[in-house]
Formats: C-alpha cells, structure tokens, sequence
C-alpha cells in the first residue's frame, strides 16, 4: 500500500446494467484486452450520471478525467464541428484521453435525455496496477 492508493468503491447495479457494461467494454478495440478479473473490477467500479438533451458529456481539446459507457439515449461524436456518427446504448467510450493521456479527440453531446456509467481515471489506474501486482504475485 502506497500513499497513492485511493479507495474503490463499489456501486451495486443490477444484471442487466453489469452485463451492458460489460459487452461494451469488450466491444471496444482499446479495452477489449483487459483480463476477466479487470473487466469485472471495471464493471463494479462504475457509476450512474444523467444528462439533459443538448448537452456534452466530453468536449473535444479538453483534459480528459473519465471514461464512461453509455446505458440510455443517443449521443453524436463531433469532431471540428462535424457530426462522426451517432451511438445509442452500449458503447465505451472517452477510453483514449485516459489510455493515452492525450486530449479529448472529439466531443460527445446528447441527443436526447441521456443516462451513462462513469468511471474516475484514478480509479482505472488503480484497478490496471492492483490486477497487474496481483497477477505478478500469482505466478
Ligand atoms: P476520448 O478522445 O477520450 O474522448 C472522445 C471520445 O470519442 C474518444 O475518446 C472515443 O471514445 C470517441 N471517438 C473519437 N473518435 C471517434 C470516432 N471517429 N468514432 C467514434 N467514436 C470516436
């Protein structure tokens, strides 16, 4: 344990939203590779936000903080003013600010009345170093 350890907690959810989660992190090219026990710690670790019709849950060039799955609504990926494509429940994403440490590389605004699972980025680092200590220990 280090000074650096924040706490994890976890938020109860039932089956279904588990299991949305979890399919739409193993949709995702850039999470896809993260082993059963991550993926689940993921899961737990999430928790719920709503957003109004007309609103951004993440906008382009900004410090990217969180990483988000998306459980009800319909949001449109906008990049230099163009709309990219539109995606309605069931997708990760803001997984390459967090990944990469970059800038966000597009917005996300909500279409309609809109509800996502968030997680902190603390608390995706925290979870990729503990299974990968543990992991270490195991072998
Ligand atoms: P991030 O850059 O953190 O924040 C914006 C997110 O939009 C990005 O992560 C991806 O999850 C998503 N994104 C970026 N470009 C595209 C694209 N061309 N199509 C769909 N989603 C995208």
């Amino acid at each position: 344990q280090t000074a650096e350890d924040i706490q994890i907690v976890r938020f109860d959810k039932d089956f279904r939203s588990k299991q949305l989660i979890k399919d739409a992190i193993m949709d995702n090219d850039f999470l896809k590779n993260l082993d059963s026990s991550q993926v689940r710690e993921l899961v737990d670790s999430m928790y719920p936000l709503e957003y109004e019709k007309g609103s951004y849950v993440i906008r382009e060039g900004e410090a990217g903080s969180h990483l988000y799955v998306s459980a009800e609504g319909e949001f449109e990926v906008i990049k230099e003013g163009k709309v990219l494509g539109k995606m309605g429940p069931g997708k990760a994403f803001g997984e390459l600010a967090i990944l990469y440490n970059c800038t966000r590389t597009a917005s996300i605004r909500v279409v309609s009345d809109s509800k996502v699972w968030v997680l902190d980025r603390r608390v995706f680092q925290q979870i990729m170093m503990r299974t990968g200590l543990q992991r270490l220990e195991d072998n």
